[in-house]
Formats: C-alpha cells, structure tokens, sequence
C-alpha cells in the first residue's frame, strides 16, 4: 500500500465513540489506528463524543488521546470504548441554560467544525448510532471531512444489513433465555424478559425466535394483552407450566404509548418498564406467578462476537479507507460479502424497523409463537 502522508491533505484524524457503547467499539478504533497507520497518518481519541474538543478543562490530560499502535494493543476483544463515549449534550441540540432558569436546545455544530479545525484535526472517524451519525452528516455539511461508522446494539441503522453489537447483544439476550426457562419450569412462573433496543424490535425478535420464547412483543406489532394472555393460558393448559415472554423496551400496547423513565434536553428519551407493565397485566389476566428480568445494561457489555468483531474491523479498516479515496458524508456499511459506502443523510434519514413481512416474524409466527396480534 502506498504511503501518502498528508494525502488529500489530511496528516491527522479525530476519532470519535458517540452515543450507547455497543461490543467492537474497541476493535474498530484498533483498526481505525492501524490503517491509518499504514498511510502515515497521526490518529487522536476524541474524549467522550465531542467533550474532549468541546470541553477540555475537563480533562486534565487534555481531551485529545493520542492513539498509536501501543494504545491500542490488545484491545480487539474488549467491551466499551477506551475514548469514553456519552449520550448527552447533542451537539445538535446543545443545551444551554437561559437568564430564567429555562433550558434551549441549541445547534452547536458549526463551533464544533471550528474546534476540530482549529486542534489539527483533519479528518474525522465518527463511529455510532443514528444520533451520533446525524450530528456526523451536519459535520460533514459544515466542510468536515468524516466517515461515519454504524454502531448500535438496536440495528436500528438503515443502509446497512448489520450494525457491529447487535450480534453480541442477541447472543447474550439468547442464553439469558435458555438460563431462565429451567427456572421459569422449575417454579410454573412466567418470565418476563425485558431487552433494549429502543423503538425496535430486533434484539426482541431475533432472541426470542432463537431462545424459544412462547410470546415476543415488539414496537412494530402493539399488543393485545388478550392474545398474549390466551398464548399463556394454552401453554399452561397443554401441560407446559410456564411460559418466557421477551418484551422490547419499546413495546406498547394497542393504543399506548412507550414506556418513557426519563426526557432531558440534549438526550434521546430514556425508555424502561415496559417489561413490568406486561409482567402486571398478566399477573391480572392470567394470575400465574410471575416474575421480570431486565437485561438491560447487561446486552452492551462483554466481548463482541466474533462476528461483530470482524466487521468492527472491516468497518474500521473501511472508513480510513474511504478518507484515503478522498470520500466524505459517508457511513460505512456492511452488504455482504463486501462494505460499501452509503450517504450519511441516508443512512440517518429513517429509522430501521423490524418490516413485518419479513422471514424471521413469518418463522416466528409458523413456529406458534404469540407476537402480540
Ligand atoms: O441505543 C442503545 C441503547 O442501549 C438502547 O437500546 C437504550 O434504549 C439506550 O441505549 C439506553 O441508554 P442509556 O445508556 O442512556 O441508559
């Protein structure tokens, strides 16, 4: 490969970990460094999103980590970001307090292209979910040269067949499942399984069907508690005296709304207790003993799968990659066998849901299983 320091101009790229860490942020910074590396260019860490160029009084060893091959050594295989990531202060919406006490979302994104100007910083290797690549896209537009990364444990990005952390989220939901149906027949109970996924159903879907849940609720499909109660009473009636039911946190019922713990300006709403919602209303419907396990923060933590740490790598590998072919507004994408490049402002442009005609909701249907309709 050729080395071009200063290729296209660029001698320095920022990297940035936005949003919810998801398994393999690691493994792409690695490779990110690496490939980078090899054309001759210095790679910083971005600390915490943006914070580390937005607010570097509060990084005592400055909110730049320089990264070379020493920093990320034996990285590949851990959980979390050793760049820190945060899901507050939006960029996009920044919050900024008024005289009266009142807080205003506001755009601070052409200060932010400043500031990443103005520390050096060349080109930029955003790696997250649709929030993070929004902000990535309104960079881009600003005259940032950036490269966006698909991570989320949702899969919620369009454009791409896989976000990296799904796979790792699904395999844990999965053998959380299998460890609670012996309990769940050991006790006759209910489990009740609450996994995230925000307002899609994929980590719901693709656990449930694999860890043979009897009811999976989804956002896609709102719920009618009837139907979810007679799928329990026909388990309990055909001998099988307990039953696992997976609710995505972003499950509602017909005619309800989502589950929301929490909204702050700067954030995404903060989803949570759909699961002990439907946990009550089958205690109500059916009187079994029933109990509710929330996997939450647990789906995001641990080693990737060797899945999502191949393309973490590819990914990463990919976006450098793409800077080197001067592109930029881009997200990489995975579209087997290959990765390609989609457009930021398409890749953002609508959420991924689960499409309700598609194989793996026909497979759970043919196998009996209740999605809530
Ligand atoms: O987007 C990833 C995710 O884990 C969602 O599944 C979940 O709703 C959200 O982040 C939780 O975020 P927090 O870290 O603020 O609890």
């Amino acid at each position: 490969m050729t080395k071009s320091a200063g290729h296209e101009g660029i001698r320095r790229i920022g990297v940035s970990t936005g949003g919810g860490d998801a398994p393999g942020l690691n493994a792409v910074i690695r490779s990110v460094v690496l490939a980078a590396r090899d054309v001759g260019w210095e790679v910083v860490g971005i600390r915490d999103g943006y914070n580390g160029v937005f607010l570097p009084e509060q990084y005592p060893d400055g909110g730049l980590i320089p990264l070379d091959a020493k920093a990320v050594r034996g990285i590949t295989h851990l959980g979390g970001t050793i760049i820190g990531t945060t899901n507050s202060g939006n960029p996009l919406k920044y919050p900024v307090k008024q005289p009266d006490g009142s807080v205003v979302e506001t755009d601070r994104t052409e200060e932010l292209a400043a500031k990443l100007r103005a520390n050096g910083i060349d080109a930029v290797v955003a790696i997250g979910g649709d929030g993070s690549l929004t902000i990535a896209n309104a960079l881009a537009q600003k005259g940032v040269r950036i490269v966006g990364v698909p991570k989320t444990i949702d899969n919620d990005l369009s454009k791409t067949v896989a976000t990296f952390g799904f796979d790792t989220a699904v395999s844990f939901a999965t053998e959380c499942l299998d460890r609670l149906h012996s309990t769940a027949a050991s006790h006759r109970r209910v489990m009740v399984v609450e996994v995230m996924g925000r307002y899609a159903g994929w980590i719901a879907l693709n656990a449930g069907v694999s860890g043979t849940a009897d009811v999976i609720l989804i956002p896609e499909i709102p719920y009618d508690m009837e139907a979810v109660a007679a799928k329990i009473q026909e388990r309990y009636s055909q001998g099988r005296g307990f039953a696992i039911v997976v609710v995505a946190e972003g499950a509602r019922p017909k005619g309800g709304g989502f589950s929301v713990v929490e909204k702050k300006a700067g954030s995404a709403e903060r989803l949570g207790g759909a699961g002990e919602r439907v946990a009550e209303a089958v205690r109500a419907a059916t009187g079994h003993d029933t109990r509710v396990v929330v996997l939450g923060h647990l789906l995001r933590g641990g080693s990737p799968t060797t899945f999502d740490r191949l393309i973490s790598l590819r990914f990463g590998a990919a976006a450098v990659r793409a800077l080197r072919a001067g592109k930029t507004g881009v997200m990489v994408a995975l579209d087997p066998p290959t990765v390609r490049y989609v457009p930021l402002a398409e890749a953002t442009a609508r959420m991924k849901v689960v499409p309700l005609d598609c194989d793996t909701i026909l497979t759970a249907r043919e196998l009996g299983i209740c999605l809530g309709d």
